[in-house]
């Protein structure tokens, strides 16, 4: 065994053996979407110690980062002591400054993400939130979305994504109460996939066709029968499911946001690694979910990255390119609200025609384009920034990416209003949720066509909805009551089986 340093902690781990699965072992958080297949290049570290030389793909995928120690972890074998520093992956978790006494009574809310935890501890009398924290899902070294997860699930990993996401929440309890014995009730949400795999349910039929859950029904088991050391009392209870692709985690949202009471006419639009769409109109709860893909969250662009530390989140291009990076640090990567900034900017400034070509460089200045920002039209893309680890470029591959992740959005909403027989000029009001959708400047998501064309005013953003409805659920037995009767009067709406998607989706792609 040798001495691994990885910031301030120290692993063990085997000579010969991988750096990604040593690293995942002893729970140091790390993006894989690519699931430790060289392909990604999400798995990136600075390494300083004995490792093999770069293989082809760091050679590819690295290019001028290997210079400055950089190396893929998947790619990386272990040959004596290390010295490991995370770079935009890891994430830690803020714990409160709060003072926990041992008297208190504690309950969690935790929203399963397909991406991230995100956790609420709660003194269960006052209801009162004692602290938030959030971590990477530790299922992301198995697969970035939720169709990967399930076809590892089928290749006989169940038990291990299960075991991966009891461990991630665990440990996410921990970083909120210091330990695990006070908490009293669980509330999860989360979205279908992730239900299933928490609770070890066969999860072929999501898998498959027609994409239906194994049950829908909300569960409630003692955390014992987990295996989770949490009071001796304690349950553990997940919302009610919709559909395959409709889960607790809408539910919870709809609770929050209250989207069934009252007679405005409202869409909810939570845009993760899926996009799930709500329209409360004319007595009736509408839901479909459209498969738009991880890009929107910056997976599978090439200069994507997870909204952490590092990464332009705004972009705006009046004079000249300004972005506003998170953390005030150099740019490592751009995460989804920058994308949509960028893109909605390209198109302002016409470098994007409303097909979703990148123009070249003459052709923008003949067009009248801005001759600050056509020295940045290079061949393979648009540059917005040189950070420490190379250019961060937009490439027309990227722009078609992100254009089948609107076009499927757009064309879940206009179902949603045509299947409830109103205009969009009638909505009262569209609400953004989700982990991306919060951060998402309503302005960009309008001019990139998202969303249906509604006033800016009718636009409010709701935060991480799925976790309050949880919240709301873990100290009212009444909400918990509500957060079922909702589940029940939703109508699903399925989108592949419409002759009418693939139409709308088509033009939901293009620009206006
Ligand atoms: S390149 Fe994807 S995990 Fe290493």
């Amino acid at each position: 065994m040798v001495t691994i340093q990885v910031g301030k902690k120290k692993i063990q781990g085997a000579r010969g053996s991988n750096l990604r699965e040593t690293l995942l072992a002893a729970g140091v958080p790390l993006d894989s979407p690519c699931g430790g297949r060289g392909s990604c290049g999400k798995c990136k570290v600075r390494v300083l110690g004995e490792v093999d030389p770069p293989s082809i793909a760091e050679r590819e995928l690295l290019d001028s980062g290997l210079k400055l120690g950089l190396r893929l972890a998947c790619r990386v074998t272990i040959r004596g002591p290390l010295a490991v520093e995370l770079l935009s992956s890891a994430e830690e978790s803020a714990p409160s400054e709060e003072v926990i006494s041992r008297d208190m009574q504690l309950g969690a809310a935790v929203d399963i993400g397909t991406t991230t935890l995100a956790g609420y501890l709660v003194d269960l009398p006052s209801g009162s939130v004692l602290a938030t924290a959030s971590r990477l899902n530790p299922q992301a070294s198995y697969g970035a979305d939720v169709i990967s997860r399930l076809a590892y699930a089928q290749e006989g990993g169940s038990q291990d994504l299960t075991e991966a996401v009891r461990r991630g929440v665990a440990d996410l309890l921990v970083d909120l109460a210091g330990s695990l014995g006070q908490i009293r009730k669980l509330v999860l949400v989360g979205n279908s996939a992730m239900h299933h795999l928490w609770w070890g349910i066969e999860t072929s039929s999501l898998a498959q066709a027609p994409y239906r859950p194994a049950s829908t029904q909300p569960i409630s088991e003692p955390a014992s029968t987990l295996g989770l050391s949490l009071h001796p009392e304690a349950q553990v209870y997940f919302l009610p499911l919709v559909a395959g692709f409709v889960g607790a985690d809408t539910v919870a949202a709809l609770l929050a946001t209250g989207l069934d009471e009252g007679h405005a006419r409202r869409l909810l639009v939570d845009i993760g690694t899926n996009g799930e769409m709500v329209l409360a109109a004319n007595g009736k709860l509408l839901t479909c979910a459209a498969a738009a893909g991880p890009a929107l969250e910056g997976a599978e662009i090439s200069c994507g990255m997870r909204g952490i530390q590092g990464a332009i989140e705004a972009v705006n291009l009046d004079d000249g390119i300004n972005y506003k990076v998170i953390g005030d640090v150099e740019p490592l990567g751009i995460c989804g609200s920058g994308l949509v900034d960028l893109l909605s900017e390209l198109l302002r400034v016409g470098a994007v025609d409303h097909t979703g070509r990148l123009l070249g460089q003459a052709e923008f200045l003949a067009q009248g384009g801005a001759a600050k920002l056509a020295s940045n039209l290079l061949e393979d893309g648009f540059q917005v920034a040189v950070g420490p680890q190379g250019p961060i470029v937009l490439t027309g591959r990227d722009v078609r990416k992100l254009q089948l992740a609107k076009g499927a959005i757009r064309a879940g909403c206009e179902i949603l209003l045509s299947a409830g027989g109103i205009a969009y000029q009638e909505l009262d009001e569209i609400i953004l949720a989700g982990a991306f959708g919060s951060y998402l400047s309503p302005k960009s998501a309008l001019r990139v066509g998202l969303l249906p064309p509604v006033e800016l005013e009718r636009i409010k953003s709701a935060g991480n909805a799925a976790g309050e409805g949880g919240k709301l659920v873990l100290v009212g037995d009444q909400q918990k009551k509500r957060a079922e009767e909702i589940a029940r009067k939703l109508e699903y709406i399925e989108l592949a089986g419409r002759g009418d998607f693939q139409e709308r989706f088509m033009e939901g792609m293009l620009f206006d």
